[in-house]
C-alpha cells in the first residue's frame, strides 16, 4: 500500500487536528493525581474534545466485532495501551498513567500520547519514562526525507534495548491522516535501511511502547486493554509528525487554535 502524501490543504487541516489533540493531552496531564479515577480523566477529555470542536477518533472505533467504548485511552502501570477508563480505577501515588488522545477535526486525525507519573516514582520507572520519551525523540529525528521507515524503528529499538528495556512488538506506530491508521506501519523494532522511503508530506504517528520487563503482551478479557505479560510497567509516548525537506516537524504541539492558514 502506498503511503498517502498530504498536500498543503491537507497539511493545514492536519495541523489543526493535531493541535487540538495536543491541547487536550496537555490539559489532562496536570489532572493526573492521587484519588482521581480514570473515568474522571475520560470525562474531562471527552468534554475538552467537544469544546474544541472535534470528535474522539477512539469512541466507537471498530476492531473485529467490538467498538471502543470511551473517548480516551488511559492505561495504568502494566497496561500498555487501549486501557478503558473506569470509575473503579482510582489512581494512587506511584502509578504511571499513559494518556492517548486521538481526535477527528475537519476530516483529519491527530494522534498523541504521553505517560504521566502519579507523584513520586521509583528510579527504575523514572528511567523507563525518560528512555521512552527519548526513544520517541530519536525516532522522530530519524524521520528524515530520504531515510526509510526502518530507520525510525531501528533508532527506537536500539536506544531502548541499550537501556535494558524492551519494545512492544504486538502494536506498532502508523501513518495517520484522513483515517486513524494509514500506511505505513511503523514498528518500534527493525533494521536500518528497510521499509518504505520517507518523502515530504507524510504524516506519521511515531509511538514507542516500552516495557520495563519483557516485550510480550496479552489482551484482557475486555477485548481492548493490552497489558505486559510479565506484569511490569509500560510507557507510551507518541507524536504525529510531518516529514519535510527541512526535516521532521512535530504537529502535535499545543498552539493557538483556528490559526492554521492554507498558504
Ligand atoms: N492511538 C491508538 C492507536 O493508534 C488509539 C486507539 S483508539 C481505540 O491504536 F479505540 F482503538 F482504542
Ligand atoms: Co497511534
Amino acid at each position: 500500500m502506498t503511503i498517502p502524501i498530504k498536500n498543503k490543504e491537507g497539511i493545514a487541516r492536519m495541523r489543526e487536528a493535531c493541535a487540538i489533540a495536543a491541547t487536550v493531552l496537555e490539559q489532562l496531564k496536570p489532572m493526573v493525581r492521587p484519588g482521581i479515577t480514570t473515568q474522571d480523566l475520560e470525562e474531562a477529555g471527552r468534554d475538552l474534545i467537544a469544546r474544541l470542536g472535534a470528535r474522539s477518533a477512539c469512541y466507537g472505533y471498530q476492531h473485529g466485532s467490538r467498538r471502543y467504548p470511551a473517548h480516551t485511552c488511559i492505561s495504568v502501570n502494566d497496561e500498555v495501551v487501549h486501557g478503558i477508563p473506569s470509575f473503579r480505577r482510582v489512581l494512587r501515588e506511584g502509578d504511571v498513567v499513559s494518556l492517548d488522545i486521538v481526535v477527528w477535526h475537519d476530516g483529519y486525525v491527530g494522534d498523541n500520547a504521553f505517560t504521566v507519573p502519579v507523584g513520586a516514582m521509583v528510579p527504575a520507572v523514572e528511567k523507563l519514562l525518560r528512555v521512552t520519551r527519548e526513544a520517541l525523540d530519536l525516532g522522530i529525528r530519524a524521520a528524515q526525507v530520504g531515510n526509510r521507515i526502518g530507520d525510525i524503528s531501528h533508532a527506537v529499538q536500539t536506544y531502548v534495548e541499550a537501556n535494558g528495556f524492551s519494545v512492544v512488538r504486538d502494536m506498532v506506530g502508523h501513518g495517520v491522516g484522513v483515517s486513524m491508521h494509514e500506511p505505513p506501519e511503523i514498528p518500534n523494532f527493525g533494521r536500518r535501511g528497510t521499509g518504505d522511503k520517507i518523502k515530504p508530506g507524510m504524516t506519521l504517528a511515531i509511538e514507542p511502547m516500552v516495557n520495563l520487563g519483557a516485550y510480550r503482551t496479552k489482551t484482557l478479557s475486555d477485548g481492548w486493554t493490552i497489558v505486559t505479560a510479565d506484569g511490569t510497567p509500560s510507557a507510551h509516548f507518541e507524536h504525529t509528525v510531518l516529514t519535510t525537506d527541512r526535516g521532521p516537524e512535530i504537529l502535535t504541539v499545543p498552539r493557538p487554535l483556528g490559526a492554521a492558514q492554507v498558504t
